[in-house]
C-alpha cells in the first residue's frame, strides 16, 4: 500500500477532534486547576497545539481493549503531557537549543529557561496524575518514560558517538521515541491485563521507531516553514539518526520496510482494523 486513503485522513481528523474536545475539560478536573497562573500558561502554551498520533492510538487501542472512555482519555491525555514536556526539555539550551515548536518560539524562548523546565517537570508529573487509577498502566507508563525509556534515550541521543552506530541507532530510536508510543497503544491493554500486551506493546515500540525514522528523515528533506519547527538540525548538531547511519535513500527503504512489516502484523494485532494497518503508512508519508 502506498498511499493514505482520504477515509484515513477523515478518520483521524475526527478522532483529533474527539479528543481535543475532551483535553481542556479533563485537564481542568487535575491540579493544573490550582497552579500558579504563569506556571498554567507555561504547561498549556506547550500542550496545545500537537498532531495527537499519540493521544489518537491510546483512544482506538482502547476500543480493542474493551477499556471505558474515561479511562481511555486519561490514558491519551498522559501520553500528551509526557510527549509534551520531552519535546520542552529537548529543545532547552543545554539539548537540542532550538528556538521553533509546533510553529511558536520554544518554550524558553517564550517564559525563559526556569519556567520552561519547570513546565516540563509539572507536565511529567500531571502524566502520572491522570493514569493513578491503573496500577498496571502507571507502571508501564513509567518505564516507558524513565532511564531506561525516553530519558534513557534522550541521554543516548545527547552522548553521540559509539563503536557499532545502527546499534546505537536502534537503542536510540527504541527508547528516546519508541517507548512512549508504545505506551500509548499498549496501556489500554495493560490495564485490562489482556494477553496480547506484550505483543501490542512490541508493536508500538517499532511504530515508533518508524516515527523517528520519518522524523529524522523530515529533518533533512522538509523545510522549517513545513515542520513548525527548525529543519536541518540534525547534521548540523552531528546527531546519530537513520540518514547519518545508512544515507537518505537507504533510509527511506528501510523506513518502508518497516512500515509494511507493521502494517502486516496490525492485520492480526488489530483484528484487520483499518485503522491500525494503515497508520504505519500515515507516520512514514506525513509532511510535518
Ligand atoms: C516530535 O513529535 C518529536 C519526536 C518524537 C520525533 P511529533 O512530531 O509528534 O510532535 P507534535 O506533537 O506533532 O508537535
Ligand atoms: C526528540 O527527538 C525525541 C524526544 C523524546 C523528545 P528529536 O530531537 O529528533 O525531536 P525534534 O526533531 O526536536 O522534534
Ligand atoms: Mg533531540
Ligand atoms: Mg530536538
Ligand atoms: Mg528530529
Amino acid at each position: 500500500m502506498n498511499f493514505i486513503p482520504s477515509d484515513f485522513s477523515k478518520q483521524l481528523t475526527i478522532l483529533k477532534q474527539n479528543f481535543e474536545s475532551q483535553f481542556r475539560d479533563i485537564l481542568n478536573q487535575t491540579s493544573l486547576a490550582k497552579s500558579p497562573p504563569l506556571l498554567k500558561e507555561a504547561i498549556e502554551y506547550s500542550l496545545f497545539p500537537g498532531k495527537r498520533v499519540r493521544a489518537i492510538l491510546a483512544l482506538k487501542s482502547a476500543d480493542h481493549a474493551k477499556l471505558a472512555k474515561d479511562k481511555a482519555f486519561k490514558m491519551a491525555a498522559a501520553v500528551e503531557c509526557i510527549h509534551a514536556y520531552s519535546l520542552i526539555h529537548d529543545d532547552l539550551p543545554a539539548m537540542d537549543n532550538d528556538t521553533l515548536r509546533r510553529g511558536k518560539p520554544t518554550s524558553h524562548i517564550r517564559f525563559g529557561e526556569a519556567t520552561a523546565i519547570l513546565a516540563g517537570d509539572a507536565l511529567q508529573a500531571l502524566a502520572f496524575e491522570f493514569v493513578a487509577f491503573n496500577s498496571n498502566a502507571c507502571k508501564m507508563l513509567a518505564v516507558a518514560s524513565g532511564a531506561s525509556g525516553l530519558v534513557g534515550g534522550q541521554l543516548l541521543d545527547m552522548q553521540g558517538s559509539a563503536q557499532d552506530p545502527a546499534w546505537l541507532l536502534k537503542e536510540i530510536e527504541q527508547k528516546k521515541t519508541g517507548a512512549l508510543m508504545a505506551a500509548a497503544v499498549a496501556m489500554p491493554f495493560a490495564a485490562e491485563s489482556h494477553e496480547l500486551t506484550q505483543q501490542v506493546y512490541e508493536w508500538g515500540e517499532n511504530l515508533g521507531v518508524l516515527f523517528q525514522m520519518a522524523d529524522d528523515i523530515l529533518d533533512e528533506t522538509a523545510s522549517t516553514e513545513d515542520l513548525g519547527k527548525s529543519a536541518g538540525k540534525d547534521k548540523e548538531q552531528n546527531k546519530i539518526t537513520v540518514i547519518s547511519v545508512y544515507g537518505l535513500n537507504a533510509a527511506k527503504e528501510k523506513a518502508e520496510n518497516v512500515a509494511e512489516s507493521l502494517s502486516q502484523q496490525a492485520k492480526t494485532l488489530f483484528a484487520d482494523d483499518l485503522f491500525f494497518v494503515q497508520i504505519p503508512y500515515f507516520i512514514l508519508r506525513r509532511q510535518q
